[in-house]
């Protein structure tokens, strides 16, 4: 006979029922933990969830359907033991005779007992003698359906339901969670490569910039890599630089195109408002990280973004700061970023040789410069020609 059961979970009911030790579960259990903890989801993950779980269960069916809002449908993501399954397979949230939708519709856990002649419910196959649909219920409501199967008839006994319970509930949490922050972690790259993209556009020199800017910040930090002094720059520290390079000038977006975009050049006011890119690229990083939170890559952005165009000597903006009140990454890109400004052209210069730029870089060392990076990042002048012609406009 088939029953809804009430909304308070059968761990609940059954917590007088003996639940006796069961090593192999428990460690299939961790195992499966553990693996949730640190998987990232995609198609395939799904698929794992479900093998774990059935590991634990030991049933001789189960799988796993996620809502899609847009079909108004459950879709199967994953499953073992159904071996006529069509992999595309949707069930529709109007088909009330399924008890996935049972499920799913009433957010409760729906157990037939005895399937057998129930013609009025419809289950994934007819080998099944009795069955489990558990809603998975994340903060936002129900978000999918696990089930369980067995050939036999009664299989699934209240300790059995605890324990199913109990996984489905993990699962909810941790599916929903990694979710989020794939999504998340995606956003985030989305909006950083957009917004580094959008100032690239209007600024018509940059072609190439974005891109040896990263790889020349790369090269000099890994230069500093075991160096003393340097106990800052770590694999991790050089992976971030490679990548939020790009967003130093970001606050260019703001910049008025005809400022911005002006072949001759700038006046005084015209060069302060110019200036009020590090600001205004920091503000917005800053409001990115209000909005999905503090992220290393965008971190680094805000410091390079306010700092890039502090001189070792006090003498650059927006601030003033001097020698080592100056982030190191911002050090760093400085070098870097007039590096290739002299060596491309812009709407406001031509390019200058490198032989013209390194010396001009080395008369200023010390004085724009910080002195020792400059020195590091001039010693082998042919891995500066390899990445500038890795990376042409
Ligand atoms: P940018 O073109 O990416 O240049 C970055 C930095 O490289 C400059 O920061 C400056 O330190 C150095 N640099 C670039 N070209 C030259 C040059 O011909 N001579 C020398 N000595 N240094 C150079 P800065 O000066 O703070 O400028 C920041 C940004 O302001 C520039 O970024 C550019 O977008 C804009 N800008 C600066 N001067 C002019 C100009 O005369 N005309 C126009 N249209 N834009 C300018
Ligand atoms: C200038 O406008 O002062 C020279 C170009 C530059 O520094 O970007
Ligand atoms: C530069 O040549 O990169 C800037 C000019 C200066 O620092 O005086
Ligand atoms: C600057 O932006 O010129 C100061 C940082 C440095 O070059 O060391
Ligand atoms: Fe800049």
């Amino acid at each position: 006979m088939a029953h809804i059961a009430g909304p308070t979970t059968p761990t609940r009911h059954e917590s007088g029922a003996k639940r006796g030790p069961d090593v192999e579960r428990l460690l299939a259990l961790q195992a499966f933990n553990a693996r949730l903890v640190c998987m990232t989801v995609d198609e395939n993950s799904y698929q794992e969830v479900v093998n774990g779980v059935w590991k634990v269960m030991g049933c001789d069916f189960c799988s796993l359907f996620l809502h899609d809002e847009a079909s108004h449908s459950l879709k199967l993501v994953g499953s073992v033991g159904y071996e006529e399954l069509d992999p595309e397979l949707e069930i529709s949230l109007a088909d009330s005779a399924s008890m996935h939708i049972q499920a799913f519709a009433e957010e409760y856990l729906v157990h037939v007992n005895d399937l057998t002649d129930q013609y009025g419910i419809k289950t994934l196959s007819a080998d099944l003698r009795s069955s489990l649909a558990m809603p998975i219920i994340a903060n936002s409501g129900p978000v999918g359906v696990f089930d369980f199967g067995s050939r036999e008839v009664g299989a699934f006994s209240p300790s059995e339901i605890s324990m199913c319970s109990m996984l489905v509930d993990q699962m909810s949490y941790s599916l929903e969670n990694i979710r989020l922050v794939n999504e998340l972690s995606r956003s985030r790259d989305a909006v950083i490569r957009g917004m580094a993209l959008l100032a690239e556009i209007r600024d018509s020199h940059i072609g190439g910039h974005l891109n040896r800017i990263c790889a020349y910040s790369k090269y000099l930090a890994e230069a500093l890599l075991d160096r003393p002094g340097y106990s800052e720059v770590t694999p991790t520290f050089i992976d971030t630089i490679a990548r939020s390079a790009a967003l130093h000038d970001v606050g260019k977006v703001g910049i008025p195109d005809a400022i911005l975009l002006k072949p001759g050049k700038l006046t005084v006011p015209e060069f302060e408002v110019m200036k009020s890119h590090t600001t205004m690229g920091a503000e917005l990083l800053e409001g990115l990280m209000r909005d999905y939170g503090e992220y290393g890559m965008i971190s680094m952005g805000v410091e390079m973004a306010i700092a890039h165009h502090e001189r070792w000597d006090g003498g650059g903006y927006p601030e003033g700061i001097s020698g080592l009140d100056i982030p190191l990454s911002a050090r760093i890109l400085t070098i870097c970023d007039v590096y290739d400004a002299l060596t491309s052209r812009r709407v406001y210069k031509g390019a200058w040789s490198m032989e013209e730029t390194m010396a001009n870089i080395r008369e200023n060392s010390g004085q724009h410069f910080d002195p020792e990076l400059v020195k590091i990042f001039l010693a082998r002048p042919s891995d500066l020609q390899a990445i500038q012609n890795q990376y042409p406009d």
